[in-house]
């Protein structure tokens, strides 16, 4: 193994979703950088089927809103008021939609290029030490999301909201043995 390839497998297994942020700003030349890597992903048929959203204050404050309010529904006014908390600690948010299809095997393809656009921009990020959380929570399936960022929610999802920042501190996570998932075929 070379010195580049070990480098670079210690950079993949090194990213680690990030919890909790540093109150300070992230470069957005750096994000930008980090979108345009990002849409290198493989993609079948090359549909590119994904959209990046940097959001400003105000589509920011909107969604942040939606989350608050999903969760005062499920969960209490006391639940709405640490989630409004620890979505405003989030420095910088990216949205990534995906094309929705009728044709079950491309939706599925799509979304798929677009979770490898999202991996390539978490670890372009990583790589410049600036950490990441990719989040799925229900207000990334709510049609209002979708509205603010312009889409229109039978055209396409939400395959995530990216926070961005530098971390205050590292959560570990860990993985089973290779052997339980990998097997060396005859
Ligand atoms: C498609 C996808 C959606 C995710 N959504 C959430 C989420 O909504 N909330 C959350 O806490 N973590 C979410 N995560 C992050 C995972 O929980 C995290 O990757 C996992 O715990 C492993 O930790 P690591 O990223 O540090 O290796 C998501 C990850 C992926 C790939």
């Amino acid at each position: 193994m070379t010195d580049e390839l070990q480098r670079f497998g210690e950079l993949l297994s090194s990213r680690r979703t990030v919890n909790f942020f540093e109150p300070r700003p992230v470069d957005h030349q750096l994000i930008h950088e980090a979108v345009e890597v990002a849409r290198w992903a493989p993609n079948h048929r090359l549909t590119q089927p994904w959209k990046f959203f940097h959001l400003g204050p105000e589509t920011r404050s909107t969604v942040i809103d939606l989350a608050v309010e999903l969760a005062v529904k499920a969960k209490g006014e006391a639940a709405g008021a640490a989630r409004r908390e620890r979505l405003e600690a989030v420095p910088e948010w990216l949205a990534v939609a995906s094309r929705i299809s009728e044709d079950t095997l491309l939706d599925m393809e799509d979304y798929a290029a677009t979770c490898c656009a999202v991996q390539n921009l978490m670890l372009y990020l990583h790589t410049a030490g600036v950490g990441t959380k990719w989040t799925s929570g229900a207000v990334t399936r709510e049609p209002a999301t979708l509205h603010a960022l312009g889409l229109k929610p039978d055209e396409y999802r939400v395959t995530g909201l990216i926070w961005i920042g530098y971390a205050k501190q590292r959560t570990e996570s860990n993985r089973g043995p290779l052997s339980e998932v990998f097997s060396q075929l005859a």
